[in-house]
């Protein structure tokens, strides 16, 4: 009898590394995959469906605009639970750290299904930041029943809140599994923008912002110091902003129309790695971007006090830049004028796998199945 796996996932960043993984579930002979989709994010979501050629099974479609953290988790327990019911899962998957990755663990156990957590173990130490991430991995770290962690440091956190060892496998990031399916030298992004700049001769820093306890204050100092380095220095800012209308709202305030700060759509996720394979420097508050980057040999500074990817700033190619306006500049300022900072950071070191993490999950979910 195959097994049945249900691998819940529901905005961007998990599609990002779920999908490799749902590619590699569908191919092995001993496993039904079944996937769904909360689409607490939507078009961020479609976009990465749409290449990697994922179709979900169920689509709960549950997004609202604005919508507050208690109807998301609220929506999609409720909701999967009648797709727990019909499908009987042997197992169910879910990613990392936001609310879809919470509300689906906590579905499956109320429903006594196993639930296995791909990303585990990341943790920043304080509850408020990331805020909810910070909680929702943990708590998805208490219900889960195999967790699947990126990296030797990620291990040693889940058993230091006494997680059993024989539960934990080391398999690197997907992350890197899908920057394999999608870097590509002689990338065209099809789009006349982006087609007509000169990477080579010009220092693009590529922009991305949306962490809900920056909203507000926070990035309005960070976009300020992106706006004075563009005023005094000789760069050009390329940053796909967030669909969420707060984040828009602050960084349409900030950068207006200035000539060398293009505010674009998102992009499609074969576009953005190219984008960030092609750029000088990225400043961001996101998660993804601090794996891909140093994989990619691309200085990062992280828009954030804390981070909980403490293995990128030990490699060299991630610096902790805060949320304050001119500490930010001053970081930035120093890697965009001073090469040998520059050259420094940029050496390539990966510490997040080699781009077998897909088959090693897939492994030791069958291998649970053997030993149980
Ligand atoms: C969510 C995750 C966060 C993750 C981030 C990746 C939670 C609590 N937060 O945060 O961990 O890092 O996704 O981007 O799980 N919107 C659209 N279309 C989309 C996507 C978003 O219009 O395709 C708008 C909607 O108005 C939505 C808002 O953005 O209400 C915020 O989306 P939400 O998923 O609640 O929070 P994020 O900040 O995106
Ligand atoms: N990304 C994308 N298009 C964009 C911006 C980002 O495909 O316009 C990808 C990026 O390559 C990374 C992921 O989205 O893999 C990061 O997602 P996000 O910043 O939304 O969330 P986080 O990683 O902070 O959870």
């Amino acid at each position: 009898m195959k097994k049945k796996i249900v691998s819940i996932f529901g905005t961007r960043p998990e599609a990002i590394k779920m999908c490799p993984l749902v590619k590699g579930l569908e191919k092995d002979d001993e496993i039904e995959s079944i996937v769904c989709v909360t689409a607490q994010h939507r078009e961020m979501l479609d976009q990465v469906l749409e290449v990697f050629d994922v179709k979900p099974d169920y689509d709960m479609n549950i997004m609202k605009h604005n919508q507050s953290l208690s109807e998301i988790t609220t929506n999609i327990l409720v909701g999967i639970e009648e797709i727990l019911k019909e499908v009987k899962p042997d197992m169910i998957l879910v990613h990392g750290d936001t609310t879809t990755s919470f509300a689906g663990a906590l579905a499956a156990f109320y429903n006594g299904i196993s639930v296995g957590h791909v990303e585990a173990g990341l943790r920043t130490f304080d509850k408020l930041s990331p805020f909810p991430e910070e909680m929702n991995r943990t708590l998805t770290g208490r219900i889960a029943d195999l967790h699947f962690s990126p990296t030797v440091s990620n291990v040693n956190n889940l058993l230091n809140e006494g997680i059993k060892k024989e539960t934990i496998v080391l398999t690197g990031n997907t992350v890197i599994d899908a920057l394999k399916l999608t870097i590509d030298p002689n990338f065209i992004f099809g789009d006349d923008f982006l087609d007509n700049v000169d990477f080579e001769n010009e220092k693009v820093i590529t922009v991305t912002a949306h962490r809900r306890e920056n909203l507000g204050e926070p990035m309005r100092n960070i976009f300020k110091a992106i706006k004075r380095l563009v005023e005094d220095l000789d760069v050009r800012v390329i940053y796909p902003v967030h669909l969420n209308p707060k984040v828009r709202e602050i960084a349409n305030e900030i950068f207006g129309d200035m000539d060398k700060v293009h505010l674009i759509e998102p992009l499609d996720y074969k576009q953005f790695a190219n984008l960030e394979s092609r750029s000088y420097l990225i400043m961001t508050d996101s998660g993804g971007l601090q794996e891909e980057a140093p994989a990619l040999g691309k200085p990062v500074l992280v828009l954030r006090k804390e981070t909980e990817r403490p293995e990128a700033i030990e490699a060299g190619t991630v610096l902790l830049a805060g949320i304050e306006e001119e500490n930010i500049y001053q970081m930035a300022y120093k890697l965009i004028t001073d090469s040998e900072a520059y050259n420094q950071m940029s050496n390539a070191v990966n510490p997040y796998g080699d781009g077998t993490a897909v088959q090693k999950t897939i492994d030791a979910i069958k291998a649970y199945y053997l030993t149980k």
